[in-house]
Protein backbone atom coordinates (compact mmCIF):
# COMPACT_ATOMS: atom_id res chain seq x y z
CA UNK A 1 0.00 0.00 0.00
CA UNK A 2 1.29 3.62 -0.75
CA UNK A 3 0.39 6.42 1.14
CA UNK A 4 0.44 9.44 -1.69
CA UNK A 5 0.01 12.93 0.11
CA UNK A 6 1.17 16.68 -0.28
CA UNK A 7 2.61 18.90 2.44
CA UNK A 8 3.51 22.69 2.72
CA UNK A 9 6.57 23.16 4.74
CA UNK A 10 4.86 22.84 8.35
CA UNK A 11 3.48 20.08 6.94
CA UNK A 12 -0.07 21.38 6.61
CA UNK A 13 -2.26 18.85 4.46
CA UNK A 14 -5.65 20.79 4.82
CA UNK A 15 -8.08 23.28 6.27
CA UNK A 16 -11.68 23.45 6.72
CA UNK A 17 -12.02 20.48 5.23
CA UNK A 18 -10.35 21.45 1.71
CA UNK A 19 -7.13 21.35 0.33
CA UNK A 20 -5.09 25.04 1.18
CA UNK A 21 -3.79 25.57 -2.48
CA UNK A 22 -4.78 24.44 -6.00
CA UNK A 23 -1.48 23.39 -7.92
CA UNK A 24 -2.99 21.79 -11.30
CA UNK A 25 0.45 20.08 -11.67
CA UNK A 26 -0.10 18.72 -8.43
CA UNK A 27 -3.23 17.67 -9.51
CA UNK A 28 -2.18 16.16 -12.39
CA UNK A 29 0.23 14.40 -10.32
CA UNK A 30 -2.22 12.88 -8.08
CA UNK A 31 -4.39 11.79 -11.36
CA UNK A 32 -1.56 10.27 -13.31
CA UNK A 33 -0.71 8.67 -10.14
CA UNK A 34 -3.43 6.92 -9.14
CA UNK A 35 -5.80 6.82 -12.55
CA UNK A 36 -6.73 2.80 -12.64
CA UNK A 37 -6.22 1.99 -8.77
CA UNK A 38 -7.82 1.82 -5.96
CA UNK A 39 -8.39 4.65 -3.23
CA UNK A 40 -8.55 4.20 0.20
CA UNK A 41 -10.37 7.43 2.17
CA UNK A 42 -11.78 8.65 5.13
CA UNK A 43 -14.93 9.87 4.70
CA UNK A 44 -14.32 13.58 5.96
CA UNK A 45 -11.26 13.19 2.20
CA UNK A 46 -13.81 12.22 0.32
CA UNK A 47 -16.96 14.77 0.75
CA UNK A 48 -14.31 17.42 0.31
CA UNK A 49 -14.34 15.79 -3.48
CA UNK A 50 -17.83 16.83 -3.42
CA UNK A 51 -19.03 13.70 -2.82
CA UNK A 52 -18.73 11.73 -5.56
CA UNK A 53 -15.85 9.22 -7.31
CA UNK A 54 -12.76 10.32 -8.91
CA UNK A 55 -13.02 9.01 -12.47
CA UNK A 56 -11.40 5.93 -13.70
CA UNK A 57 -10.64 4.79 -10.07
CA UNK A 58 -11.98 2.50 -7.36
CA UNK A 59 -12.66 4.19 -3.89
CA UNK A 60 -12.82 2.31 -0.62
CA UNK A 61 -14.80 4.70 2.28
CA UNK A 62 -13.59 4.27 5.88
CA UNK A 63 -17.16 5.25 7.44
CA UNK A 64 -18.81 4.79 10.51
CA UNK A 65 -21.84 7.35 9.30
CA UNK A 66 -22.36 7.39 5.64
CA UNK A 67 -24.49 5.39 4.31
CA UNK A 68 -24.21 2.46 1.96
CA UNK A 69 -23.64 3.98 -1.74
CA UNK A 70 -23.62 2.49 -5.14
CA UNK A 71 -20.61 2.62 -7.11
CA UNK A 72 -18.09 3.07 -3.88
CA UNK A 73 -17.10 0.67 -1.30
CA UNK A 74 -17.97 1.88 2.43
CA UNK A 75 -16.10 0.09 4.90
CA UNK A 76 -17.04 0.62 9.06
CA UNK A 77 -13.21 -0.22 9.95
CA UNK A 78 -9.68 0.58 8.84
CA UNK A 79 -9.18 -2.89 8.48
CA UNK A 80 -12.22 -4.20 6.60
CA UNK A 81 -11.23 -1.36 4.48
CA UNK A 82 -7.80 -3.21 4.09
CA UNK A 83 -9.11 -6.00 3.12
CA UNK A 84 -11.26 -4.99 0.74
CA UNK A 85 -8.84 -2.57 -1.20
CA UNK A 86 -6.33 -5.07 -1.41
CA UNK A 87 -9.08 -7.87 -2.67
CA UNK A 88 -8.97 -5.56 -6.32
CA UNK A 89 -5.30 -7.07 -7.01
CA UNK A 90 -4.45 -3.77 -8.20
CA UNK A 91 -2.71 -1.03 -6.63
CA UNK A 92 -3.69 0.44 -3.35
CA UNK A 93 -3.15 4.49 -2.65
CA UNK A 94 -4.08 5.44 0.53
CA UNK A 95 -4.99 9.20 -0.12
CA UNK A 96 -5.82 10.59 3.54
CA UNK A 97 -6.97 12.23 4.74
CA UNK A 98 -5.07 13.20 8.48
CA UNK A 99 -7.23 10.74 10.69
CA UNK A 100 -6.28 8.05 7.76
CA UNK A 101 -2.60 8.94 7.83
CA UNK A 102 -2.21 8.77 11.16
CA UNK A 103 -3.55 5.44 11.11
CA UNK A 104 -1.69 3.71 8.14
CA UNK A 105 1.87 4.88 8.79
CA UNK A 106 3.01 1.80 10.39
CA UNK A 107 0.92 -0.31 7.59
CA UNK A 108 1.83 1.53 4.11
CA UNK A 109 5.42 0.15 2.45
CA UNK A 110 5.72 3.50 -0.01
CA UNK A 111 4.85 6.96 0.57
CA UNK A 112 4.79 9.65 -2.28
CA UNK A 113 4.57 13.03 -0.88
CA UNK A 114 4.88 15.91 -2.25
CA UNK A 115 6.19 19.14 -0.27
CA UNK A 116 4.98 21.99 -1.57
CA UNK A 117 7.14 25.18 -1.42
CA UNK A 118 5.17 27.40 0.91
CA UNK A 119 3.23 28.05 3.67
CA UNK A 120 -0.44 27.80 4.01
CA UNK A 121 -2.39 28.39 7.03
CA UNK A 122 -3.95 24.36 8.31
CA UNK A 123 -5.80 22.56 10.64
CA UNK A 124 -4.63 19.11 9.69
CA UNK A 125 -1.42 17.99 8.98
CA UNK A 126 0.88 14.68 8.29
CA UNK A 127 2.30 12.80 10.45
CA UNK A 128 5.61 13.17 11.58
CA UNK A 129 7.75 9.88 10.63
CA UNK A 130 11.24 8.61 11.42
CA UNK A 131 13.12 9.30 8.33
CA UNK A 132 15.65 6.11 9.40
CA UNK A 133 12.67 3.66 8.49
CA UNK A 134 12.81 4.87 4.62
CA UNK A 135 14.52 4.31 1.48
CA UNK A 136 14.17 7.64 -1.07
CA UNK A 137 14.15 6.16 -4.44
CA UNK A 138 13.18 9.14 -6.71
CA UNK A 139 12.47 12.65 -6.53
CA UNK A 140 11.36 15.23 -9.13
CA UNK A 141 11.60 18.76 -8.71
CA UNK A 142 8.74 20.73 -9.98
CA UNK A 143 7.92 24.13 -10.51
CA UNK A 144 5.95 24.99 -6.70
CA UNK A 145 6.80 21.70 -5.20
CA UNK A 146 8.75 18.59 -4.70
CA UNK A 147 8.01 14.41 -4.77
CA UNK A 148 9.83 12.36 -2.80
CA UNK A 149 9.36 8.69 -3.65
CA UNK A 150 9.71 6.70 -0.32
CA UNK A 151 10.27 2.43 0.27
CA UNK A 152 9.64 1.25 3.49
CA UNK A 153 13.60 -0.62 4.52
CA UNK A 154 13.10 -4.36 4.69
N1 LIG B 1 -2.91 17.41 1.17
C1 LIG B 1 -3.30 16.17 0.96
O1 LIG B 1 -2.60 15.37 0.32
C2 LIG B 1 -4.62 15.72 1.51
C3 LIG B 1 -5.12 14.45 1.18
C4 LIG B 1 -6.33 14.06 1.73
C5 LIG B 1 -7.02 14.89 2.60
N2 LIG B 1 -6.50 16.11 2.89
C6 LIG B 1 -7.18 17.00 3.83
O2 LIG B 1 -7.33 16.32 5.09
C7 LIG B 1 -8.48 16.83 5.74
C8 LIG B 1 -9.39 15.69 6.15
O3 LIG B 1 -8.70 14.85 7.08
P1 LIG B 1 -9.42 14.34 8.43
O4 LIG B 1 -8.39 13.69 9.29
O5 LIG B 1 -10.22 15.46 8.99
O6 LIG B 1 -10.50 13.29 7.88
P2 LIG B 1 -10.37 11.91 7.06
O7 LIG B 1 -9.18 11.13 7.55
O8 LIG B 1 -10.49 12.18 5.61
O9 LIG B 1 -11.72 11.19 7.49
C9 LIG B 1 -11.98 10.94 8.84
C10 LIG B 1 -13.23 10.08 8.92
O10 LIG B 1 -12.94 8.78 8.44
C11 LIG B 1 -13.70 7.83 9.18
N3 LIG B 1 -12.79 6.95 9.90
C12 LIG B 1 -11.50 7.19 10.28
N4 LIG B 1 -11.00 6.12 10.91
C13 LIG B 1 -11.98 5.17 10.90
C14 LIG B 1 -12.05 3.85 11.39
N5 LIG B 1 -11.01 3.25 11.99
N6 LIG B 1 -13.21 3.17 11.23
C15 LIG B 1 -14.28 3.74 10.59
N7 LIG B 1 -14.26 5.00 10.11
C16 LIG B 1 -13.12 5.70 10.26
C17 LIG B 1 -14.59 8.62 10.10
O11 LIG B 1 -15.78 8.88 9.36
P3 LIG B 1 -17.22 8.96 10.07
O12 LIG B 1 -17.19 10.22 10.88
O13 LIG B 1 -18.18 8.99 8.92
O14 LIG B 1 -17.37 7.72 10.92
C18 LIG B 1 -13.79 9.89 10.31
O15 LIG B 1 -14.59 10.98 10.73
C19 LIG B 1 -9.14 17.79 4.74
O16 LIG B 1 -8.73 19.12 5.03
C20 LIG B 1 -8.57 17.34 3.41
O17 LIG B 1 -8.60 18.38 2.45
C21 LIG B 1 -5.33 16.53 2.36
Amino acid sequence: MTIIAAMDKNRVIGRDNKMPWHISEESRHFRRTTTGHVLLVGRKTYESWGGKPLPDRLHVIVSRTMPDTKGVDICRSLEEAIEKARSYGRKVFICGGGEIYRATLSKADRMILSYIDSEYAGDEYFPEFDEDEWIISKKETHDQFTVVYYERKK
